[in-house]
């Protein structure tokens, strides 16, 4: 399913235009080969051979058993383009094909014109579509650390896309906050309440970090050791010991297993302990997204045991619809395909991660309606999901009300590297903590912060913040995301080179601009003037602002958010070259003045617009 542009969205991007008119004209020149042929519609690499060259006429010289220059003649003669480049002919034909197009200034002018509508080309989707977003993903009792950026972070940013198309999106923060690794954690905390050891109050989500890692050690102490040894025949003593370690692993899970029990039975004393180790997870968990400027919050969380009351019902419905089957004692759910079925209930009754997922597949297609439903998680769980995907289309879990089939996608994300290519870890070997890393990220900021002659003492604190936010953002959303990435804090946080504090700069640079204005009087009617593209680095400049639409529709389409952050850096470095090489105050004229401030401000709306759709806080100084 796509969000592609509707009927009456204007087509603002020279390049989509482009190809267009060359597809019409070729299938004008060549019916045969209508559908077939691609426009290849590519920037010129040379400023004196136009902006653009349509590549087509190789492939349809192969494809029509014609010279590929008399192809290209015959589309330069089809196509209609007159009203937004400069009339092709012999001419624009160079090498063995290539057609070279210059856009025509006035045309660009009337395009920018448009681009400055109050919804900067993208109004609200005439059909609006309910998509869930499911991102963050934290568990309980466990420290958020550096991945969870990812998930936070690239999973706001697509479900902020589809809010300014005008979607309804619901984001759904899965939290893992069910099974025998909570309850062992509960159970501890049970046993050392009754002991008199334990302040509930004061207990905070790096103890248990601590004591679910403690937990998670004991429960499986000795297994592996005791077999390898009675392997090797290691003797009484090292084997009595792990025996010993091993009885005492069971009796761990057996408690931990009883207190699931009492859990899932409601019992009070149980579920007490479990809400105050969720209130100290999601507590820290929603600092950390409202402090990263994302719109997450405690409502949109629905965690895993949220669905535990539809789980063996769901499980009922698979086998009476023949949906699922036994297979050696377990019950599982095969696709179509390659993959191995998904497993979604144990020899023991059990049930799993993947059976809590289709279960949210049933509730958000048919309870919320979406006809879309994305997954911000890690690659690692790309199997996972296509198992979880081809149960819930088998069972008929993932079709809407009014049925329609619901597409649902795993938007992966690959790792976060240090700067050895290796995870990122703290030099002691430990996963980063989240929060750690924003904190080093503010206080490198701050330091920059304190340098600067343009920040006043007040706001060094609230600028720090914002450039690190941006910086952090910027660096995990910039990147193709199912790559890794490499993370370097100099790399992210310096001002020049693709980063967030690039963009930034930008954007303050054209606020001040306006500031000076203000202050030599220059009256507000450049707002009404006319919008004239004349030199060559202000038609740059609004060639890539009318991109602006497209991208950020393409950004819905394949979610993918790079492709805005590529487009906002090469609009602010189009932008630094049109100031460097046009005066805009001091232009010669007035006229002139009145159309650079016009473009001025228009550049400044859509990177506000932009860095707004991929949720980086911005300033007006720095
Ligand atoms: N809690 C999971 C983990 O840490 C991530 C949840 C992702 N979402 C989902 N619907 N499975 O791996």
């Amino acid at each position: 399913m796509t969000t592609s542009t509707s009927e009456s969205d204007i087509q603002l991007d020279p390049v989509a235009l482009l190809n267009e008119r060359f597809t019409a004209g070729i299938a004008r020149a060549f019916p045969d080969a209508a559908g077939r042929a691609d426009a290849l519609i590519a920037p010129s690499k040379k400023a004196t051979m136009g902006d653009f060259q349509c590549n087509a006429a190789m492939a349809l010289g192969k494809m029509v058993g014609q010279k590929p220059r008399d192809v290209a003649e015959a589309i330069v003669a089809a196509v209609d383009i007159g009203d937004i480049a400069q009339p092709l002919d012999a001419t624009s034909i160079a090498g063995p094909g290539f057609i070279n197009i210059t856009l025509r200034s006035d045309a660009l002018a009337g395009l920018l014109g448009e681009l400055g509508r109050p919804d900067l080309g993208l109004p609200p989707a005439s059909e609006p579509q309910t998509i869930v977003v499911d991102l963050c993903g934290v568990n309980l009792a466990k420290q958020m650390h550096v991945g969870h950026i990812r998930a936070i972070v690239i999973g706001d940013a697509i479900a902020r896309t589809f809010e300014r198309l005008g979607h309804k999106v619901i984001r759904q923060n899965h939290v893992g906050d069910w099974g025998l690794p909570i309850a062992m954690v509960v159970d501890y905390l049970h046993r050392e309440r009754e002991a008199g050891r334990l302040d509930l109050d004061t207990l905070s989500l790096d103890d248990l970090d601590v004591i679910y890692k403690a937990m998670k050690k004991r429960t499986g102490a000795g297994r592996t050791g005791l077999q390898i040894a009675q392997k090797l025949d290691l003797g009484p003593k090292v084997i009595a010991e792990l025996e010993a370690e091993v009885a005492d692993a069971d009796e761990a899970l057996a408690e931990a297993k009883s207190t699931l029990i009492a859990l899932q039975a409601g019992e009070e004393w149980a579920v007490a302990l479990w809400q105050r180790i969720s209130d100290i997870t999601m507590g820290a968990c929603i600092a950390a997204c409202q402090r990263m400027h994302t719109r997450i919050t405690l409502e949109a969380s629905a965690g895993e045991s949220s669905y535990r009351d539809e789980l063996a019902p769901m499980v009922e419905d698979l086998i009476k619809r023949n949906v699922a089957e036994e297979d050696g004692g377990a019950l599982v759910v095969r696709g179509e395909g390659k993959d191995p079925p998904a497993l979604v209930r144990k020899g023991d009754g059990g049930f799993l991660y993947a059976t809590t997922d289709i279960a949210a597949i049933r509730r958000r297609v048919q309870e919320f309606g979406a006809s879309r439903v994305i997954y911000c998680v890690d690659v690692r769980q790309a199997l996972h999901f296509r198992q979880v995907f081809a149960a819930a289309h088998k069972a008929g879990y993932a079709t809407t009300p009014d049925g329609v089939e619901a597409s649902l996608e795993h938007a992966a994300f690959g790792t976060i590297l240090g700067t050895d290519n290796k995870p990122f870890k703290t030099r002691s070997g430990e996963s980063v903590k989240l929060q750690d890393l924003l904190d080093e990220a503010h206080d490198r900021a701050r330091a920059a912060a304190d340098r600067s002659d343009h920040v006043s003492d007040a706001d060094r604190e609230k600028t720090a913040e914002t450039v690190a936010m941006t910086a952090l953002k910027f660096a995990d959303l910039s990147t193709d995301r199912v790559r890794d990435y490499v993370f370097d804090f100099d790399r992210i946080l310096a001002f020049e080179g693709d980063t967030g504090p690039y963009l930034l700069n930008a954007l303050v640079r054209i606020k001040s601009i306006f500031r000076e204005a203000q202050q030599r009087g220059v009256d507000a009617e450049w707002a009404e003037a006319e919008l004239r593209v004349e030199h060559e680095a202000e038609k740059q400049l609004a060639m890539a602002l009318l991109r602006y639409p497209s991208v950020v529709r393409a950004v819905a389409e394949h979610l993918e958010p790079h492709r805005l952050c590529q487009q906002l850096l090469e609009i602010a470095t189009r932008f630094s070259s049109f100031y460097q090489s046009c005066k805009v105050l001091g232009a010669e004229d007035e006229a002139t003045r009145a159309s650079r401030l016009r473009l001025c401000e228009l550049t400044a709306r859509v990177l506000e617009d932009g860095l707004d759709v991929l949720g980086l806080p911005t300033l007006d100084r720095m």
